[in-house]
């Protein structure tokens, strides 16, 4: 199933609500503008290309109460603030502002359900692309590994529930599963909302696909000891320059990696490139709340889902949400339009038309 739909009424939003995944499955509709920037902020969605479609219905739900100029710029300044270093976020609100503008306002509302849609349908085909990309550097190891499972390690969750099908790191895996490329995935948990644990686990357990779930300190040891083939991870964001910001702890990954020769691909569609940032440094990095941090929650025996204190009563936290990886340590960038070098030159010789 997809991660985000339009109900047959014509109008309300489904979502997967993940804030209960993966101990409960539940549907949550999302009917006005503030179900739809709330679903974002408190992360009932989350991953890029999600937040980003999430923000293109709430758009479209926001004109059908007030398809005024003023209403069109209030619901795309509340959508924006809900998350900041996602830049597909700005991106879908500027697509979705862009299709309806030149509308009077009474037919706002249609035109910008039809783009929503539209960013629904293409992010699904640039993930399924991402994966027929990204499933021959899988594939090219599978090769010279004499039938043994390919080693991936992955960071946080840029699965499907990320985007809207495949998603974008996991989709070589299940292009290169169901090719019949043995895979094994070693699973960050991804601290301090445990994406990896709860989500990415979850998926891969679903398609069936072996995994193993371990804590994010656990990757550098594995590495060093010839236990990875390779590392695959999503990006909120890439500057032009090819610097990546993803999930925090992606970077210690990185350097990991690199430290020990195993190759660092980062997965991305062509809707996350910021490429008016020149380098990484200047990409905003969300701030989340301390309490992600001193409280985690989980099943108790009793089949509950509760929270706890992890950390000592009254110990402050602070909790940074992303980090940037700087392009020397990326091998490659696996996109919807191909793989290239995690540079300027990579990525404008596969987006020729932004070289203007
Ligand atoms: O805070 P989240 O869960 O929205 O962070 C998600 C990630 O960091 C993903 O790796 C990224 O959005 C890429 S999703 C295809």
């Amino acid at each position: 199933m997809r991660t985000i739909w339009l109900n047959e009424d014509g109008w309300t939003v489904s979502i997967i609500n993940q804030q209960k995944l993966p101990h409960v499955f539940e549907v949550a509709i999302l009917r006005d503008l503030n179900d739809a920037a709330r679903a974002i902020k408190d992360m009932a969605v989350r991953g890029a290309p999600l937040i980003g479609a999430t923000a293109a219905f709430g758009l479209a739900l926001a004109l059908r109460d007030d398809p005024s100029d003023a209403g069109l710029k209030e619901a795309y300044d509340r959508l924006l603030a809900t998350r900041p270093t996602a830049i597909n976020l700005k991106w879908a609100l500027e697509e979705v502002s862009d299709a309806v503008r030149h509308h009077v306002p009474h037919t706002r509302t249609e035109a910008a359900y039809a783009k929503a849609v539209e960013i629904v349908e293409a992010d699904v085909e640039v993930s399924r692309r991402i994966g027929e990309h990204g499933a021959s550097l899988i594939r090219g190891i599978a090769e010279v590994n004499g039938g043994k499972p390919v080693n991936v390690l992955t960071h946080c969750n840029a699965g499907w529930l990320a985007t809207i099908d495949w998603g974008t790191a996991t989709a070589p895996l299940y292009v290169a599963w169901g090719e019949g490329v043995p895979v094994h995935v070693w699973v960050d948990e991804t601290r301090p909302r445990n994406q990896g644990a709860a989500l990415t686990a979850y998926e891969l357990g679903q398609e069936g696909i072996p995994h193993t779930v371990i804590v994010d300190n656990a990757g550098g040891h594995l590495m060093q000891n010839g236990q990875v083939d390779l590392c695959i991870v999503g990006t909120d964001r890439t500057a032009a320059n090819g610097d990546v910001c993803n999930k925090i702890g992606t970077y210690l990954k990185a350097l990991a990696a690199f430290d020990n020769d195993v190759p660092f691909y980062v997965a991305l569609p062509h809707t996350t490139i910021d490429w008016e940032l020149g380098r990484g440094a200047d990409i905003p990095i969300e701030e989340r709340s301390a309490r992600e941090v001193t409280h985690v929650s989980g099943l108790t025996a009793k089949g509950q889902v509760q929270e706890v204190q992890v950390s000592a009563v009254g110990s402050g936290a602070a909790n940074p949400a992303f980090d940037v990886t700087p392009a020397r340590l990326v091998t490659s960038l696996v996109t919807d339009r191909g793989i290239c070098a995690a540079s300027r030159e990579g990525l404008l010789s596969l987006f020729p038309e932004k070289r203007a």
